[in-house]
């Protein structure tokens, strides 16, 4: 199937631009405010395939300057989701939301949570315990921002548990929609098994953007990737007919993107879907 590069209108609200392009370039043709979540997870500075390795002041130089053109483009109500682990060097780690927090702060950004995001596979280490988690830095531009938990709400542990005393005694205690779903996340990542793998090989999971995308926009908003790899932000987006825009620097990526975006049109693309039990080999079936 031939990849598409430029912008693609499928209907009347749903609208995806996908360009193998640089950055800051990209962000040259966006208007002022008009996203409301830009969400990403940017390279590490740890010598990926996709990345050259360089002095962690020069890494947060450059992050500066994509961050800077991100708060131009956020919509008053909207958010910035920095998805991010740790930089390594020579064993040390360096968290790279610790690195990072003064510059959104500098740009006057408030942090609302630091989510946990705590996964289960990765590299074995041998001087250091193996990290099983990375975070997600959630920012918004102001005080009056865009917050829907109803569509990220969770099974209750308990769905049956009463009141026990007072004047509701008897009646149901909790949301029949089921419970905030918290700031620690359990997602499986995407390794050679999970049913989105593709050619990139650090995807973050679909399920992961979508809750953000639910939570942190209205349909007919636009979410944003700066650093989209594969697109699985624009997928998340556009799945629940939010407009989506992204761009990398590495044409396979985007092409991949693409194909993505028309298996989702085609009803055709397989992702793990939202709120699925993490496989657990103690329980009959996985727990599945
Ligand atoms: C951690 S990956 C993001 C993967 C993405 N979240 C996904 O699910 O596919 C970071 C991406 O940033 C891209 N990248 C690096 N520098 C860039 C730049 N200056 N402009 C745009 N993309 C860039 C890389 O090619 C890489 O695909």
């Amino acid at each position: 199937m031939e990849a598409r590069q430029e912008v693609l209108w499928v209907d009347r609200h749903v609208e995806v631009v996908m360009r193998a392009e640089d950055n800051l370039e990209f962000m040259q043709s966006l208007a002022d405010e008009s996203m409301k979540l830009v969400v990403t997870s940017p390279p590490y500075n740890i010598g990926k395939s996709y990345e050259a390795r360089r002095p962690l002041e020069k890494y947060v130089q450059e992050q500066t300057r994509v961050i800077a053109e991100c708060v131009r483009l956020l919509h008053p109500q909207g958010s910035i989701c920095w998805q991010i682990g740790n930089h390594v060097q020579n064993g040390e780690i360096f968290p790279l939301d610790v690195v990072l927090y003064q510059v959104f702060r500098n740009y006057g950004l408030r942090l609302r949570n630091r989510i946990i995001w705590h996964f289960e596979h990765g590299l074995h280490c041998k001087k250091r315990l193996s990290g099983r988690y990375e975070t997600i830095m959630w920012f918004t531009k102001g005080n009056d921002y865009t917050f829907n938990l109803d569509p990220i709400r969770v099974p209750s542990k308990y769905p049956g548990k009463k009141h026990y005393k007072g004047p509701k005694i008897g009646q149901r205690s909790g949301n029949p929609l089921g419970k905030n779903p918290g700031d620690l996340w359990i997602f499986p990542n995407v390794k050679n098994n999970h049913i989105e793998k593709t050619i990139h090989p650090c995807q973050f999971p679909v399920e992961l953007v979508e809750r953000l995308v639910l939570a942190l926009t209205d349909e007919g908003d636009c979410v944003f990737d700066p650093y989209m790899g594969v697109g699985s932000s624009v997928i998340a987006a556009v799945r629940h007919g939010r407009k989506g825009y992204g761009c990398d620097t590495v044409k396979e990526y985007v092409d991949v993107a693409w194909e993505r975006f028309n298996q989702l049109r085609a009803g055709e693309l397989k992702t793990r879907p939202m709120n699925k039990p993490v496989y657990d080999p103690n329980l009959p079936n996985g727990g599945h």
